[in-house]
């Protein structure tokens, strides 16, 4: 596991935007697959990079995914591709036909096995789990990661790609991507800010599997760490 640790926010937003540019360039005849988390973290991210690094982006190359998404309409102000889209989407050429979008208005059970097919039909299949390039993770201070909590554990070693799910301490309803794709991902990158999340990281830093975040980075093949300093405070 490689840890990238910066000063603030921002420098780690850019630092995160401009390590995906050079992926990107490292191979420049293939089109990666890149699953996105939402939630409030990565929102500078999609900032930065719209209002900085645009004019650099191979966008034609990221086919866009989402590893996860609250089931409401796009509209609605807690939608994960809202988000993505008002702030970076939206703003940079990207070809309409690269998104991917979960539709967080249909019915999850069935709009998980209708993204679990689309994903499977468009990307490379090993080990019978499709192969993201890149999966781009966050955390919340209970453990969580992509819409995987604490008590849904079943989640990990699920046989789906996406399964329905839900926030326990919001009940909303979500639709999550399962362990299994992301631990079979070719590189599982996380993005963890702010002091509250400093106790998640040093679980996902230590040796054991206690909660879903940490068990998704002890299983995954390749895992880098993008950390602002709060975050990594508790970090040895
Ligand atoms: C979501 C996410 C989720 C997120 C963590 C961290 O829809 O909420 O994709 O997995 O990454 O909950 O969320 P914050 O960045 O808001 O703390």
């Amino acid at each position: 596991m490689k840890r990238f640790i910066y000063p603030s926010s921002i420098e780690t937003a850019r630092a995160l935007t401009l390590h995906l540019i050079k992926l990107l360039n490292d191979e420049p005849e293939k089109v990666f697959h890149i699953a996105f988390s939402g939630g409030s973290t990565p929102a500078l991210m999609f900032d930065v990079w719209a209002n900085e690094y645009s004019n650099i982006t191979p966008w034609e190359r990221i086919k866009v995914w989402w590893v996860d998404e609250r089931c409401v309409r796009p509209e609605n102000s807690e939608s994960n591709y809202g988000m993505m889209r008002m702030l970076l989407l939206d703003v940079v050429p990207i070809p309409h036909s690269n998104i991917f979008r979960i539709m967080g208005e249909n019915k999850p059970a069935d709009e998980a096995v209708r993204y679990s097919h689309l994903v499977r039909k468009n990307l490379p299949v090993e080990n019978d789990m499709p192969v993201f390039d890149i999966v781009l993770l966050g955390a919340g201070n209970d453990g969580h990661t992509s819409s995987i909590f604490p008590g849904q554990e079943h989640l990990l070693t699920s046989s789906e790609v996406y399964e329905a799910t839900y926030n326990p301490n919001s009940g909303q309803s979500r639709i999550a991507l399962t362990g299994q794709p992301i631990i079979n991902a070719e590189k599982v990158i996380f993005l963890i800010m702010g002091k509250e999340k400093a106790d998640v990281v040093s679980e996902i830093c230590m040796s054991g599997d206690t909660g879903p975040a940490a068990y998704v980075a002890h299983h995954a093949r390749e895992v880098e760490l993008f950390l602002d300093q709060s975050a990594a405070a508790k970090l040895k």
